[in-house]
């Protein structure tokens, strides 16, 4: 058995726990290299920041199937990423007895899951197995849970996830997790969605989480890609998400993010729940069912307004990863793709690969276009 980690074991560490043992030197043609300095005040000072660094990024963007990948200019170490999210484990026992009447009925869902590629009847333990035997397979350099891996915070279900991650620490994958919205849910259970992350999420999920991190938002440097980790599990921004969002990005490397629901993107449903503007406690459908408070009336807080504006605006931001809507989707938003990634339940997964990208060259003659800078 796995003892319950103490709040304050995280969340007395750094907002942003950086993974720069991933960084490589050469990674970037550029001779600058992003970095910061430290070491005059807890504060990160930026020594080169986004339009510096990369005044003018002109990456390019493509996807096959659930296959993505960014060309960037400059990038001379490739590194590829396997993406899961929404495994919806709902595994148990008798630790979890004194909470049945919190957690019955998304005990009793995802059993019989139809496998994305097969067509047959699946469970979400074998799809997670199948994808981390892909992940170890394809030798990625990281794999990424952005959320509902859980289908409530279940301590049978943590261990479970321990063990079978443990196959990746033997081979030396480095694995981040950031949770959704049912990881730390017990429907019923008293109190706001904030309130009750804040309780489940370090009591039940604190392993889950790299060493010092803060479950709300941390970061990894992996080849020179900078991975955000923010928790929207909630559908809203905490103020001190947003700064380290902006902090995050000040660092200036080519970056993406993480999150557990998806950006808003025209068009979409309140599913696309972070930043949409007809989120509220108008729209909200579910909350009967899942037995908590309706979403806030009125709408999103200015925060939660204003990181997703900052996301939107940033020139080294290059994309976003979620789950939550369990489908395979695609919205480039001010030129930004925005994913989705089909539910992990159903053995779903995305490729995510950063590749150099080459000068464009004509045989003859001056190009009419560059791709760089
Ligand atoms: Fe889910
Ligand atoms: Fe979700």
């Amino acid at each position: 058995m796995i003892p319950e980690i103490p709040r304050r074991h995280f969340l007395g560490a750094s907002a942003a726990a950086a993974f720069s043992g991933f960084l490589s030197e050469n990674v970037f043609a550029q001779e600058e290299s992003p970095r910061s300095d430290r070491s005059s005040s807890s504060q990160t000072r930026c020594v080169f920041g986004p339009r510096r660094l990369f005044p003018d990024l002109k990456i390019t963007f493509s996807q096959t199937g659930n296959n993505v990948r960014f060309f960037i200019p400059g990038l001379r170490v490739p590194s590829k990423i396997l993406h899961l999210s929404d495994t919806h484990i709902f595994l148990d026992d008798e630790r979890g007895k004194p909470f049945e009447r919190f957690s019955a009925r998304m005990a009793a869902a995802y059993h019989r899951p139809t496998h994305c590629r097969t067509g047959k009847t699946t469970n979400p333990m074998a799809a997670f197995e199948e994808s981390l035997d892909f992940a170890k397979r394809e030798k990625v350099d990281a794999v990424t849970l952005t959320g509902d891996i859980l289908s409530f915070p279940s301590e049978a279900g943590v261990d479970w996830l321990l063990e079978k991650l443990k196959t990746l620490d033997e081979a030396g994958i480095p694995w981040f997790f950031i949770s959704g919205n049912h990881d730390w849910h017990y429907e019923g259970w008293p109190g706001t969605d904030e309130e009750k992350r804040a309780e489940w999420a370090p009591k039940r999920l604190g392993k889950l989480y790299p060493e010092n991190a803060n479950f709300l938002n941390y970061s990894a440097v992996v080849k020179g890609i900078r991975h955000l980790f923010v928790d929207d599990s909630i559908y809203e921004i905490l103020p001190e998400q947003l700064r380290f969002l902006k902090a995050e990005l000040a660092h200036g490397e080519p970056t993406v993010l993480w999150m557990h629901i998806p950006p808003y993107a025209p068009g979409r449903n309140v599913g696309f729940g972070c930043g949409h503007p007809e989120w509220g406690k108008d729209t909200d459908k579910n909350w009967q069912i899942e037995r908590r408070e309706p979403w806030r009336a009125g709408g999103h807080t200015d925060v939660t307004f204003e990181f997703y504006e900052t996301l939107l605006k940033a020139p080294n931001l290059m994309g976003t990863f979620c789950g939550h809507v369990h489908v395979n989707a695609l919205d480039i938003v001010n030129g930004k793709p925005f994913t989705t990634t089909e539910a992990n339940a159903a053995a779903g997964w995305r490729v995510v690969e950063f590749l150099p990208q080459e000068t464009y060259r004509r045989p003859a003659g001056p190009s009419p276009i560059s791709f760089l800078p």
